[in-house]
């Protein structure tokens, strides 16, 4: 059993941050999106794992993420030229896949389930293809699946604008070899890309066995601002579950709850409220820290009440007088205001960016 994690793609949907970076290693709780996916594949007992990347963020996944060791497991790193579909990925990571059966993993999904359940059952049914199905308010952001009384799929579709039903294909995948085949006969979409739906579509027509299992606990998709707010506050949630502090607390502050504070990190006269997550060497001064907050290494943060918030690494915010809530700032973004009542703003920001005085 082999694993492929998508980490190409352009990211369009996270913009800005994902012009200087990889969607798939924005950090949730301070760690990179895709590292929760290796981690849950080698949970599965899964080692050999490759990764497909773009020539564009390739290098900082390879560098950031290196050959494996980190999470005991095998890297094989595979370049694809183009983001011209996930089962274009497929087919450009075919020399890695060989004929191994594989799970494949769309390097920006989270999930809570463990996936040795699925890989269970995808080994005990020798399917063709197992596919992850939840019900979603929104289908016609997803590929979706109409299935029948039995739980047996009929009909794939991907982001249809009627949708057949509301039950999204998670990006989660388990695959036997025969999707090579699969994926050999299908074209391009209207949307130029190789889509893996239709090349399951097409297993299903073949009339080889494509089973559905309906995912239970939660499953985040991040491409954008709010699902990564989503994604850090249940993180936080079911993984800073300890109060830990490397840092230096001085005697003005208070740290209450479940609160992690890295090494060579300095809180004065500040109130951290958990869950949240403090990196490394950054300085904290007069602030608060709400709840869901994660900051990431190298942050200053003087005089400013921050929640519910993602704040990237080398990022430094003084004097802002009401509450930072609801917000991502990116790496080495600044934002300061100095004078007691500022008499004009100054502004300096990137394509892209969201900006909202409420
Ligand atoms: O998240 C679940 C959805 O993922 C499914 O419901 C859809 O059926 C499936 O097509 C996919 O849709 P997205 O629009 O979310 O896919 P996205 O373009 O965001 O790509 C998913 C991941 O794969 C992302 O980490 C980038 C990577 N990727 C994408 C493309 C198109 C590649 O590595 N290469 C590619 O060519």
């Amino acid at each position: 059993m082999k694993a492929l994690i998508l980490s190409g793609g352009k990211g369009t949907r996270l913009r800005p941050l994902t012009y200087t970076g990889a969607k798939q290693l924005v950090p949730v709780a301070n760690k990179p999106i895709l590292w929760y996916g290796i981690e849950g594949i080698v949970a599965a007992g899964v080692t050999d794992i490759g990764i497909i990347i773009s020539p564009e963020t390739g290098e900082e996944v390879k560098t950031k993420t290196g050959n494996g060791e980190l999470f005991g497991a095998k890297i094989t790193y595979i370049l694809q030229e183009q983001p011209a579909g996930l089962a274009h990925a497929v087919k450009v990571a075919q020399p890695f896949l060989g004929d191994s059966p594989f799970i494949m993993y769309l390097g920006d999904n989270l999930i809570q389930s463990d996936l040795n359940l699925f890989l269970e059952r995808f080994k005990s049914q020798q399917t063709d293809a197992l596919i992850l199905l939840r019900q979603v308010s929104n289908p016609s952001a997803f590929g979706v699946a109409e299935v029948d009384g039995n739980g047996r799929v009929l009909h794939l579709v991907e982001k249809p604008k009627v949708p057949p039903s509301n039950l999204a294909l998670v990006g989660i995948y388990f695959f036997a070899k025969t999707i090579h085949d699969a994926i050999a006969s299908i074209q391009p979409s209207a949307r130029g890309e190789l889509e893996i739906t239709d090349a399951i579509q097409c297993l299903i027509d073949r009339q080889k066995k494509v089973e559905a299992c309906q995912l239970e606990g939660w499953w985040l998709d991040t491409g954008k601002k709010d699902d990564l707010l989503e994604a850090n506050r249940i993180i936080l949630d079911t993984t800073c579950l300890t109060k830990s502090i490397e840092g230096e607390v001085d005697t003005q502050s208070q740290v209450i709850g479940r609160v992690q504070i890295g090494q060579g990190t300095k809180l004065v006269n500040c109130t951290v409220r958990g869950p949240a997550i403090i990196g490394r060497d950054c300085y904290l001064e007069d602030c608060f820290i709400g709840p869901y907050s994660s900051i990431g290494n190298n942050v200053t943060l003087i005089d400013v009440e921050v929640d519910h918030s993602v704040i990237l690494q080398s990022a430094k915010v003084v004097g802002i007088h009401q509450r930072i809530v609801d917000s991502v700032i990116g790496q080495r973004a600044q934002l300061t205001v100095t004078p007691q009542r500022p008499k004009a703003l100054r502004f300096m920001i990137g394509d892209d960016s969201q900006i909202e005085l409420t």
